[in-house]
């Protein structure tokens, strides 16, 4: 069933052809995976939001039990024919991070929830996620994801930072800005400066999907009532960002955070 304008877009064809092929690691993933090296051979592990299979390459041999599910039946089918050799071990099923009724309390090790496919649900949906995620995570398991930050958006608006020596790269950010302020008519540097987060439509997939944007500190206080001990890390050199001052800087289009379930 779809219910929402982004798991539409997800469940066309060429988007799901788009995610079966990508199979490299972020680098904020390869530091998770450097970090936790010695415990996941023990973990079962859910893999939210899992595409067409990206980070199933890399995690499934790792891990204890490995589970991925998304809310898009078009890409679970991809990625079971990506893995098919696998179907014996590797858990793939449609399932939606909103309500994750058919996992027990207490039951996963680590979740994962990569690259920003938290972002395609509404701000009082992605609260519900975080709830549910608490729920069938054990207490002092991690759950590491990613999110757009919105103050890696603040150059796209201002047309002056867009400009280059180079007249061809010139050309195509000014481009890239008007159709972002085409397709964000209301959008504001006003609201932009003072909004917590956003949603924006962004150029990936050609502007279609809204977008959620949040700054830093207001993700990490969303997700203190369910986690404990959050860990940033940038998406471009997987190093964890520790300084509230580089934080309140960090213009990464988006950030992972890595979080221990209370
Ligand atoms: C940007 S893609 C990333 C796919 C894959 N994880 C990767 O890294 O290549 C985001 C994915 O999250 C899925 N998704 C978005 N919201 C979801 C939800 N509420 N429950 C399950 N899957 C969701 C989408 O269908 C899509 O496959």
């Amino acid at each position: 069933m779809i219910d929402n304008p982004n798991q539409k877009i997800y469940s066309a064809p060429n988007i799901v052809g788009y995610y079966a092929q990508l199979s490299q690691l972020q680098p904020a993933e390869q530091t998770i995976i450097n970090l936790l090296q010695h415990q996941l051979s023990t973990m079962t592990m859910l893999d939210i939001g899992v595409g067409g299979g990206r980070t199933t390459k890399h995690f499934f041999p790792i891990v204890g039990q490995y589970i991925g599910i998304d809310y898009c039946p078009q890409m679970i089918t991809a990625c079971k024919k990506r893995f098919s050799a696998f179907s014996e071990s590797i858990s793939l099923e449609v399932g939606d991070a909103r309500k994750l009724s058919q996992f027990n309390d207490n039951f996963f090790d680590f979740i994962l929830f990569s690259f920003n496919g938290i972002d395609y649900i509404s701000h009082g949906d992605r609260l519900k996620v975080f709830q549910e995620i608490n729920r069938v995570g054990k207490s002092g398991g991690y759950f590491f994801f990613s999110t757009h930050n919105l103050q890696g958006i603040e150059k796209e608006f201002n047309w002056q930072k867009n400009l280059s020596f180079n007249p061809i790269t010139t050309y195509v950010n000014l481009v890239m800005f008007a159709l972002f302020r085409w397709f964000n008519p209301s959008l504001t540097s006003e609201k932009l400066t003072n909004s917590p987060y956003l949603i924006i439509r962004d150029e990936s997939h050609n502007f279609r999907l809204q977008t959620y944007y949040i700054r830093p500190l207001e993700q990490i206080k969303q997700l203190q009532e369910y986690f404990s001990e959050i860990k940033i890390y940038s998406w471009k050199n997987g190093l964890d960002i520790t300084d509230e001052i580089e934080l309140l800087s960090q213009s990464d289009m988006w950030i992972y955070y890595l979080c221990m379930i209370r």
